[in-house]
């Protein structure tokens, strides 16, 4: 199957699962334990119906919108995805190019494989996004350098205090016990367009993808030191949230709150959004939808700071309903991954197209000329609260 024969973001998803081995697959497809937190977050969109206007004008319609001062093409920011260096060579510059040339936000995760002078060498709209090591210097590092860079957001992901189970990579060896098994081998030989196109093309370059954006910690140290200062900290609090705050001068948002008292304790500590986000169902199993979240935190914020929400996003439709729902916007992880391993930044563009083209058909279809027309009477009586699969 081509890329010109995906009509839509499943299709894509069966175009990368062709071209990659399993696990990585895996990887970007699964989330963690039974997945469940993953198929709540999609069976909530599901559940949500619209109730269409009929007899509007909507001859003339616009996905356009304004997310922290800047103008884009529709309301969706490409999410922070670590590994889409694996999937494509340098992956998230394929990514960033396609947010670029789609008008759209590209997060770069903490754990990106490229340099963020060349992620902002693009030209895209980039939002970095950021995890607290035990070491705070190297992530105070991350935040100078956004800002020298000129980056306008910080995405501070608060809901990975540790990673989650996910014994799915340990079986495929991406997690310690690590190294190829005959299996893995096989996998790769398999899939030889990634082999030759993304593995042996790091070799002859310089070697494997690794983590380039965070500084190593000071010389001296041994391994075990080195190891603890860059693991994820497990002991970040709103004190970090407070300083962060004096030390980035533009917007920050605080990705990963699903509790509506947290986000007004965001907002009140000068916070200027959030992302209602379980990480993709990736960190706890047992997470609420982040739908079933939403209205609640919406409330709450009465209009103090921006709201998103991530999280199943597979069709234009589920933007539309987000946005309904109240978001002001949402990000798509695992959609635009499945486009970079597909066919790296055509296979992105072409996500992001088939999302904005179905936004734009659900516009018309429910009698809505603007962003600002996708309001809550569509979705009807009943479907506001808290109860789509939370
Ligand atoms: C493979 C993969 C890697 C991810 N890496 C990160 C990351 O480095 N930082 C982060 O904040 N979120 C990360 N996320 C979570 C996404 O930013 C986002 O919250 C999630 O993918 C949204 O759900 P969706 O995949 O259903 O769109 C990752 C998600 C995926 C699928």
């Amino acid at each position: 199957m081509a890329l010109a024969r995906c009509f839509d973001v499943e299709d894509v998803r069966r175009l990368a699962k062709r071209r990659l081995p399993k696990g990585l697959f895996n990887f970007i497809d699964r989330a963690t334990e039974d997945d469940l937190a993953r198929d709540r977050n999609r069976a909530a969109f599901r559940a949500l119906t619209f109730l269409p206007r009929t007899l509007v004008d909507v001859a003339e319609r616009s996905t356009e919108c304004v997310l922290f001062g800047r103008r884009h093409a529709m309301p969706l920011a490409v999410a922070p995805a670590g590994p889409a260096g694996l999937l494509w060579y340098r992956g998230e510059l394929a990514l960033a190019k396609a947010a670029a040339r789609a008008n759209l936000p590209f997060t770069l995760s903490t754990y990106s494989t490229v340099a963020m002078a060349d992620v902002a060498a693009t030209g895209a709209t980039v939002w970095q996004q950021l995890y607290f090591w035990s070491d705070r210097s190297l992530t105070d590092a991350i935040v100078d350098r956004a800002r020298d860079l000129d980056f306008r957001v910080l995405v501070v992901t608060v809901d990975t205090p540790v990673l989650g189970q996910r014994e799915y990579l340990r079986r495929d060896r991406l997690l310690p016990p690590y190294g190829p098994s005959l299996a893995s081998c096989v996998e790769m030989l398999g899939h030889p367009r990634w082999l030759a196109g993304v593995a042996l093309r790091y070799l002859a370059t310089g070697g494997l993808p690794r983590v380039v954006n965070r500084p190593p910690p000071a010389s001296g140290l041994g391994a075990e030191e080195i190891a603890r200062r860059t693991s994820l900290c497990p002991s970040v609090t709103w004190d970090d949230i407070a300083r962060l705050r004096q030390r980035w001068p533009h917007k920050l948002l605080l990705k990963g709150i699903m509790r509506e008292e947290e986000a007004g304790r965001a907002f009140a500590l000068g916070c200027d959004g959030v992302v209602v986000s379980n990480h993709g169902g990736r960190n706890l199993d047992g997470a609420a939808s982040t739908l079933g979240a939403l209205p609640r935190i919406v409330a709450a914020a009465g209009g103090s700071g921006s709201v998103l929400v991530d999280g199943g996003i597979r069709r234009g439709s589920d933007i539309a309903k987000a946005l309904a729902l109240g978001a002001g916007a949402v990000l798509a992880g695992s959609a635009p991954l499945y486009g970079v391993a597909a066919a790296g930044e055509a296979g992105a563009s072409h996500v992001l197209g088939l999302l904005q083209a179905e936004l734009d058909r659900t516009m018309a279809l429910t009698g809505s000329r603007t962003i600002g027309e996708l309001t809550r009477d569509l979705l009807g009586p009943g479907q506001t609260e808290d109860c789509h699969g939370a």
